[in-house]
């Protein structure tokens, strides 16, 4: 036992030299952030807008993996503005001092936008997000109004474990569960913040995790109200009724859960690996392919100009009424998912019977039913269609209107409920591909390499 916490503490030692920003790094994030918060001000009071900014997420904590900061500035504006309001002069003042910017949309509007450092040398991204100042974190008039609430509750309480910090997202990014994006339904900043507080350390907290139950229950500070049936609850230190660990999907749950026990297990480095990962070549996927015995098909498109936050759910809708479409036409899926790889998106399917012969058997009613029988007599005419009786009911066999799964999404797709802008794109053209025509883009070896299993 204390050989194995030796090498996991020499393990962690290691990691943290490579994780952890450097002085000059710390420096150069905090002049930045500082010189956007002077802008914004300067401006607010410029063009008469009650605002003024914070700066908030890991960078103010110290808990930004080095060479990863995204400078996160908030622009507080009093909680009586209306939320036009708040939208159109918090926007117009974030636009007013970035050089180059993009606006982003998911629940709430901001600006994401890169700023060179004082010396003009290194590009330093942030997001400037307008937010409501509220008195208290459950009086919320917009979604992101307790972010401030957090910030101070964090920077509080931090210091001294912001290292354990840097483990535990480390941790979780090389296991692909780090961030509570919909791309991934993982841990976010903050939701690692408050582990990291409830069990003080990261290998504590990989020895709690690594029992861990359905409806895992962490209270900080006590009081929790929220009700919900999620895989992990932690109740907002700053509002009862919120769960932090909302969005962690219960297969991202049950990772951290296998990761630990595999790291305690057999403490090593690689479960902090850095290096993104060799795209795999289209070579090895058609070995791949053959080796499984499976039919690969790929629905591909423009991917539309929305946030990942609103694509990737619409995405995951098409994915299931696709398999349904499939399946309803007799065919099989074994697997299915779906990504976003620079432009493009697209449905993956693996299937398992993809070819199917002609004749197709369609069952009526039951002979003994007599005013059904008819009807479905008088439909199949007794000379166009084989008919029998089986155990009781008439069965015809009729032609197959699709035999091959892809003949069928080439047909068919645009009769499935897609999502609207999803839908849109693929109106505007898409194409279905299948095992060897597969086009290997930029992207799509990552999504192979972690589909197969393969790290
Ligand atoms: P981040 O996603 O940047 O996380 O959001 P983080 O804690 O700084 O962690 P890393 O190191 O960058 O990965 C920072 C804070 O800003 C809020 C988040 O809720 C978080 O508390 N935020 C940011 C929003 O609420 N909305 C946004 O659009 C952006
Ligand atoms: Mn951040
Ligand atoms: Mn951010």
């Amino acid at each position: 036992m204390m050989k194995e916490n030796e090498e996991i503490k020499r393990i962690c030692k290691e990691v943290i030299a490579r994780i952890r920003p450097d002085e000059e790094e710390k420096r150069q994030v905090k002049a930045v952030a500082d010189l956007i918060i002077a802008k914004i001000n300067k401006k607010a009071l410029e063009m008469g807008i009650e605002a003024h900014a914070i700066s908030v997420g890991s960078t103010a904590r110290n808990t930004w993996i080095s060479g990863e900061a995204d400078i996160d500035i908030f622009i507080m504006f009093p909680a009586e503005m209306s939320e036009e309001d708040l939208k159109e002069k918090g926007l117009a003042l974030a636009k007013s001092i970035s050089d180059r910017y993009e606006e982003r949309y998911a629940s709430h509007p901001y600006i994401h936008a890169y700023f060179y450092d004082a010396e003009g040398r290194t590009e330093h991204e942030a997001d400037l997000v307008p937010c409501f100042s509220v008195k208290d974190a459950s009086l919320l008039k917009s979604a992101v109004d307790r972010t401030p609430f957090h910030n101070e509750y964090v920077t509080k309480r931090i210091p001294g474990l912001e290292e354990e910090v840097l483990l535990v997202k480390q941790f979780l990014k090389s296991a692909g569960i780090y961030g509570s994006e919909q791309r991934r339904k993982g841990f976010s900043g903050y939701l690692c913040e408050l582990l990291v507080l409830r069990y003080s350390s990261f290998a504590e907290l990989l020895r709690n995790a690594s029992e861990w139950q359905y409806g895992e229950r962490i209270e900080i500070e006590g009081g929790g109200k929220y009700k919900g049936e999620d895989a992990l609850i932690v109740i907002d230190p700053v509002d009862p009724n919120r769960n932090v660990a909302a969005a962690v999907s219960p297969d991202s749950f049950c990772r951290l859960i296998d990761a630990a026990r595999d790291f305690l297990a057999c403490p090593d480095a690689s479960f902090f690996a850095m290096e993104k990962k060799k795209e795999m070549s289209r070579a090895e996927f058609v070995k791949c392919v053959e080796e499984r015995g499976t039919e690969f098909v790929m629905v591909l498109f423009e991917a539309p100009d929305v946030v990942e936050d609103i694509l990737f759910p619409q995405l995951r809708k098409a994915e299931a009424s696709v398999t349904n479409l499939i399946e309803r036409n007799g065919f099989t899926v074994y697997r299915s998912d779906v990504s976003v790889e620079g432009d493009k998106a697209f449905l993956m399917f693996e299937l398992l019977v993809w070819n199917l012969p002609q004749v197709k058997k369609h069952v009526g009613p039951p002979v003994t039913s007599k005013y059904h029988s008819e009807q479905f007599k008088s439909k199949y005419k007794p000379f166009s269609f084989r008919k029998r009786i089986e155990n009781g009911r008439y069965v015809v066999e009729v032609a197959r209107k699709y035999t091959d799964a892809v003949e069928l999404l080439k047909n068919e797709l645009r009769s499935c409920s897609l999502g609207k802008q999803v839908s849109e794109s693929i109106d505007r053209g898409y194409e279905v591909l299948r095992n060897e025509e597969i086009r290997f883009f930029k992207g799509v070896g990552y999504f192979f390499r972690a589909y197969f299993g393969f790290g």
